[in-house]
């Protein structure tokens, strides 16, 4: 019985070896934390989330589209939706544009400034934007509104996270 007793000496050497392994593991996990992440963030970055809009129902006139995804805050996961600004331009393109003003983050819509028809307009500090969303100078945003990357897939509108537009 008393073989299997731990001497002092084991103990400490097993402690030692424990907290070491254990701080080893808290410096390395950081960094392969950092090699990795920027695979997985590619890998989010090229989701595209469905949205219930047609693309054959698409027109020249902007239209709000909500859609709706799962997001996953560490181990919190909650529904998030999110909105976009949906049409064709001349070209039959299809334009995405995010609500968002780019001044303080209030919701712009469409064509709801009577004196300023068919534009995007932010109610709460007057802001203004061109059909393609691109701020109207003299007006409070300095950016036009971001834009979503966009796929068709079975018919359906997919888009993806919202970007700024780059300059031309
Ligand atoms: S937040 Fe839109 S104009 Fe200020």
């Amino acid at each position: 019985m008393s073989k299997e007793r731990v001497s002092r000496r084991q103990f400490l050497s097993y402690t030692l070896t424990g907290v070491g392994g254990f701080m080893a593991a808290g410096m390395l996990m950081p960094m392969v934390r950092f090699a990795v992440d920027p695979v997985l963030k590619a890998e989010a970055g090229g989701d595209f989330i469905p949205t219930p809009k047609k693309v054959s129902e698409i027109t020249k006139e902007p239209v709000r589209v909500d859609f709706k995804f799962k997001q996953k805050d560490a181990w919190y996961e909650s529904e998030v939706t999110e909105t976009a600004w949906v049409y064709k331009d001349d070209n039959g393109k299809i334009i995405a544009l995010s609500p968002v003003c780019k001044h303080l983050g209030c919701t712009v819509n469409w064509n709801t400034d009577k004196e300023h028809p068919d534009q995007f307009f932010c109610p709460c500090h007057y802001g203004r934007y061109t059909k393609d969303g691109t701020n109207v100078p003299n007006t409070p945003p300095l950016a036009p509104l971001d834009v979503y990357p966009y796929k068709e897939k079975d018919g359906y509108l997919y888009l993806g996270k919202a970007k700024p537009r780059k300059e031309a």
